[in-house]
């Protein structure tokens, strides 16, 4: 017997080791609403009671909607389709190996391995990276130091400035508040970089001239690292903290703003792994470090972009409701499709542009609260990147995020245009 369990032990074990994934069999499945009825229908997925996990929603109708189904749903998933006669394509069978595939490609060594620029890098090497530039660059790259992250990560804002006693207005972008959506960080880092060292940038009618530019390329590290930690936890995308009277870990950062706090979109069970919006608004140390630096700098922040991923959308307030636009939904809209037409010119796609709420309402966003509370002019969230889902191939970042730039630069343009002296 003890012999039977030794030898069921080891093979357990490298079962674990080599086959196992929390993922494995579970099925991506995308769903074609093509009318109102059917979007309602597809949207209640998003129940967690269904039990399976809303990878990204549909903006209305002809627009999919993308579940990762646990194999004991997938008949009921199936049977769903066929009495209602919605269009469903299975579009990925194991999930998990997907997943784990992914993590095998990412270098063990990336202790050894040093920052990427055209790729996912470690939150060290980002770190590391962004020193560098500001040693090497001491007049153009400052970093402010904001605190820690919930684990005792140093979070830094990197501030480019040409000239810093203009009190040129700036832009304010941010990454990474959703940990899985690891192309948004690389973005972030790829804005710094070109921002930091093309020489055309400071030049009269560069993306420096006229303009500030302040970057937090990671607002979640503790989350990214987590999910970079292995592929059973590669689609984590909360934060990290505890709340001392639950068992679950982490907060959705982007239900956390304090604007219209929980009204709409979220969740109360901190064990919903999406979208608990926290025991209170700016429960987490990462939002409120983001709310002070667009508290600290309201009169002159005149653009807040909060980059996530998947699904290539450019959205902006308000995201807590659809029933109703902002006044000025029409420069909103407007700058949205110059960026997308811009990107669309150096050969990316275009985004779908409209208000976050029309999309799906969900209160507690960054937007909202730097357009509602701090009553920053531009504010939006920008979804990058179209297939593949969470997992956007590292080859592909070197053909995609010069056409982003692209985008950035129209957004400098247009607002040195409206609020440059
Ligand atoms: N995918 C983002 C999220 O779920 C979209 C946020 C849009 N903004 C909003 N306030 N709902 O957080
Ligand atoms: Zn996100």
């Amino acid at each position: 017997m003890a012999r039977f369990l030794i030898v069921f032990g080891i093979f357990g074990f490298i079962f674990q080791v080599h086959c196992s994934n929390q993922y494995d069999n579970y099925t991506l499945v995308r769903l074609h609403p093509t009318s109102t009825v059917e979007l309602d229908l597809v949207r209640s997925f998003q129940d967690p009671s269904k039990e399976v996990s809303v990878l990204k929603e549909s903006r209305g109708v002809n627009d999919t909607l993308d579940i990762l189904v646990p194999p004991n749903k997938l008949k009921f998933v199936h049977d769903f389709a066929n009495a209602t006669g919605i269009t469903l394509e299975v579009k990925n069978r194991n999930y998990g190996r997907t997943l784990e595939s992914e993590y095998q490609r990412l270098p063990r060594r990336r202790v050894l391995r040093g920052f990427n620029l055209y790729g996912y890098n470690s939150f060290g090497d980002i770190q590391g990276y962004i020193e560098e530039l500001a040693n090497k660059y001491p007049s153009l790259v400052r970093l402010q130091d904001l605190g820690k992250s919930f684990e005792g990560r140093k979070m830094k804002l990197v501030k480019i400035s040409s000239q810093p006693e203009a009190n040129n207005p700036i832009i304010f972008v941010d990454a990474g508040i959703h940990s899985r959506e690891w192309v948004a960080p690389a973005m972030a880092m790829y804005l710094i970089n070109r921002l930091a060292t093309d020489s055309d940038a400071m030049q009269i009618g560069g993306i420096l001239d006229g303009v500030d530019w302040y970057i937090l390329p990671v607002v979640n590290p503790d989350g990214y690292e987590y999910s970079r930690s292995s592929s059973n936890k590669r689609l984590w995308r909360k934060t990290r903290s505890k709340t001392s009277n639950s068992r679950c870990y982490g907060v959705d950062g982007n239900r956390n703003y304090g604007f219209k706090w929980a009204v709409s979109g979220v969740s109360s069970d901190p064990c919903h792994a999406e979208t608990f919006a926290g025991s209170k608004a700016f429960s987490e140390p990462e939002t409120r470090m983001v709310s002070s630096v667009m508290m600290d700098n309201r009169q002159r922040i005149k653009l807040y972009v909060s980059l996530h991923a998947y699904g290539q959308y450019l959205v902006y307030p308000w995201g807590y409701t659809g029933d109703y636009l902002p006044k000025q939904w029409k420069k909103l809209d407007s700058m949205a499709k110059g960026v997308s037409v811009a990107v669309q010119r150096a050969g990316g796609k275009p985004f779908k542009v409209m208000s976050a709420g029309k999309w799906y309402p969900a209160a507690g966003g960054s937007d909202d609260f730097a357009f509602g509370a701090a009553g920053i002019p531009y504010s939006y969230t920008m979804e990058l990147t179209e297939g593949y889902e969470f997992t956007y191939p590292e080859n592909l970042l070197s053909k995609v995020m010069p056409q982003f730039y692209e985008g950035f630069k129209e957004f400098g343009k247009r607002i040195k245009k409206e609020f440059g002296r």
